[in-house]
């Protein structure tokens, strides 16, 4: 059975949050689109073609098609929030928020490659639409046009930014790389992963680029270290909290909202936080789970949604739920210490809660 993202994420009233939140989105795009779009126009005509495509700007054919499928600008807006937190303009951060979008657009690029997933926000996904050799280097053209957006930012702290994205890329390599390896461990035994190596897979292949996000417009705008400190790790918090929200809705998300397949993490046998954690109950429910997930033949429809309900009978969802709680409370600490603007750490607040009423 699918539920609304509030089902599956919910706390406290939201609704102002959420009308706070969206009008920070639909800002902060305003702000960082024409020169993310001015960005993707210097790649090579093809390349750029493909980029526009996974941005959700066109359909394959290159037409445009405004906003069907275009994400929610989250990791530029968060930029851009750094920077208006520390006292700065919005602008001085559209440099970092271009990049990270471009991070964010490459890493799914060659994400859904890697996981063989075959849609994207609700369409063909870039390598079945265009080739997986074309969207390779889509994906390699995007990485690098990021890092030149930011070096060319200028100012004194330009040198500290391209380290610090640089730096956040290493990791979320290093995270998708374990992310991958965990593909292949066993559900049960002495081999089986814990919950803390799940949520360090979580911080590096996701928490990274929420963080280097909300970090690098205070640093582009010369805030104090501990400033930055702060807001890097605000932002790793959340993207783990994130995340599990992300294998909240990958199982129990409604297909229709998140553009993903129904089950498509239970078919695959993706290692995500709400099965870990029911399988680790050992009671009746989480042992036919375990059973289940050790056949040999792929699951089907019928499968799956058995599946999805032991997890949550196992406590798979409740567990996820409140480690997305937990790591939201801390990110909420960490904004607290960083000594922020008011009016921009509202806005923040207002985004950082919405992302747990999200549904895509
Ligand atoms: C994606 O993780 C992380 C990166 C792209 C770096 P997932 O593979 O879990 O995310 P979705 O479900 O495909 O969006
Ligand atoms: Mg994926
Ligand atoms: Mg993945």
């Amino acid at each position: 059975m699918t539920r609304s993202a509030g089902a599956v994420a919910a706390e406290g009233p939201v609704a102002a949050d959420a009308a706070r939140a969206r009008s920070v989105l639909t800002r902060c795009r305003g702000l960082v689109r024409p020169a993310l779009a001015e960005a993707v126009g210097t790649l090579h005509p093809w390349i750029g073609r493909i980029a526009g495509y996974a941005l959700g700007w066109s359909d394959a054919a290159g037409t445009p098609a405004p906003g069907a499928s275009e994400g929610k600008g989250l990791r530029g807006a968060l930029a851009v929030l750094g920077a208006e937190a520390v006292g700065a303009p919005g602008e001085s951060a559209i440099p970092a928020a271009v990049a990270v979008e471009l991070v964010h657009t490459f890493s799914l690029l060659h994400d859904d490659l890697m996981d063989g997933d075959t849609t994207r926000r609700g369409r063909t996904a870039a390598w079945r639409a265009f080739g997986t050799g074309p969207a390779v280097l889509a994906g390699d053209a995007l990485h690098a046009l990021a890092v030149r957006t930011l070096a060319e930012a200028g100012g004194p702290a330009s040198p500290a930014a391209v380290r610090r994205l640089c730096a956040t890329l290493t990791t979320l390599v290093a995270g998708q790389a374990d992310d991958l390896l965990l593909e292949h461990r066993p559900w049960a035994g002495p081999e089986a992963v814990p919950p803390e190596e799940y949520r360090s897979v979580a911080e590096r292949k996701t928490g990274v680029l929420l963080g280097c996000a909300l970090a690098l417009g205070a640093e582009l705008a010369g805030a104090p270290d501990e400033s930055v400190t702060a807001l890097d790790r605000a932002g790793r918090h959340l993207g783990i909290a994130f995340q599990a929200v992300d294998d909240l809705l990958g199982i129990w998300g409604d297909p229709a909202l998140t553009g993903k397949p129904v089950g498509g993490d239970l078919r695959r046998g993706k290692k995500t936080r709400p099965v870990l954690a029911a399988l680790a109950d050992g009671g009746p429910e989480s042992r036919e789970l375990a059973a289940l997930l050790g056949r040999s033949a792929p699951m089907d429809d019928r499968t799956a949604a058995r599946a999805a309900t032991l997890a949550e009978a196992a406590g798979g969802l409740a567990a996820t739920r409140d480690e997305a709680h937990r790591h939201l409370e801390a990110a909420r600490t960490q904004l607290r210490a960083a000594r922020l603007h008011p009016a921009p750490a509202r806005d923040l607040e207002a985004l950082i809660g919405s992302l747990f009423h999200r549904s895509r």
